[in-house]
């Protein structure tokens, strides 16, 4: 059985995805919510899906404290799913080709520092791309950088706005990201 942690910091309908996608599955299960903001509303989805979480600091994060936890819990992959900082190289180190992201727009358009969540639909509007959608990717000690395995696209429309756009994007991620990380786990 292989152990998964998703590392999160808002809303966490991703991670909400993930647990239930793995929690009847033979090979996989997500054990651990790991999260850096007390606020985040993905703590309260851990709770109600009986998942234990563990809250961290960005020192935590730096400092190899996080890095202990994920050992402790015996984790074998950890799921980026709208986590806001930049993995330390010791923790990418620890976790090779075992750290995976998804990304709401399609990579290497609308990437790296700054460029996430809300921020991107504003990019990918502002812009007037036609196309977006979505990448999951290895993490290395680079935002957004490591090895792509996956991409979606969808339409942006000229009415579109960065909530409409979210909303698209949100959706599109829900279908796949479960379904590639299984792909990783079962090869
Ligand atoms: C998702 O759209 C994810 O792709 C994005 O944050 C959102 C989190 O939504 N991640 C990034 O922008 C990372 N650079 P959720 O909390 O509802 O899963």
């Amino acid at each position: 059985m292989k152990r998964i942690a998703v590392l999160a910091s808002g809303s966490g309908s991703n991670a909400q995805r993930l647990i239930e996608h793995f929690r009847a599955h033979a090979l996989a299960q997500v054990v651990l919510v790991a999260c850096d903001q007390p606020q985040a509303r993905v703590l309260q989805r851990a709770w109600d899906l009986h998942v234990p979480s563990y809250l961290f600091s960005g020192k935590e994060l730096r400092d190899g404290t996080l890095l202990g936890e994920l050992q402790q819990h015996r984790i074998d992959l950890i799921v980026l799913a709208g986590f806001m900082r930049l993995i330390p190289a010791e923790l990418v180190r620890a976790f090779p080709d075992r750290i995976v992201n998804i990304h709401p727009a399609l990579l290497p358009k609308f990437g790296g520092k700054g460029m996430y969540g809300h921020h991107v639909h504003e990019a990918v509007v502002a812009a007037k791309e036609t196309e977006s959608g979505i990448t999951i990717h290895f993490v290395n000690e680079r935002y957004d950088e490591g090895r792509m395995l996956f991409q979606a696209k969808c339409p942006v429309l000229p009415d579109d706005t960065p909530e409409s756009l979210a909303e698209r994007i949100h959706a599109l991620e829900h279908v796949h990201y479960p379904r590639v990380v299984e792909k990783l786990i079962t090869g």
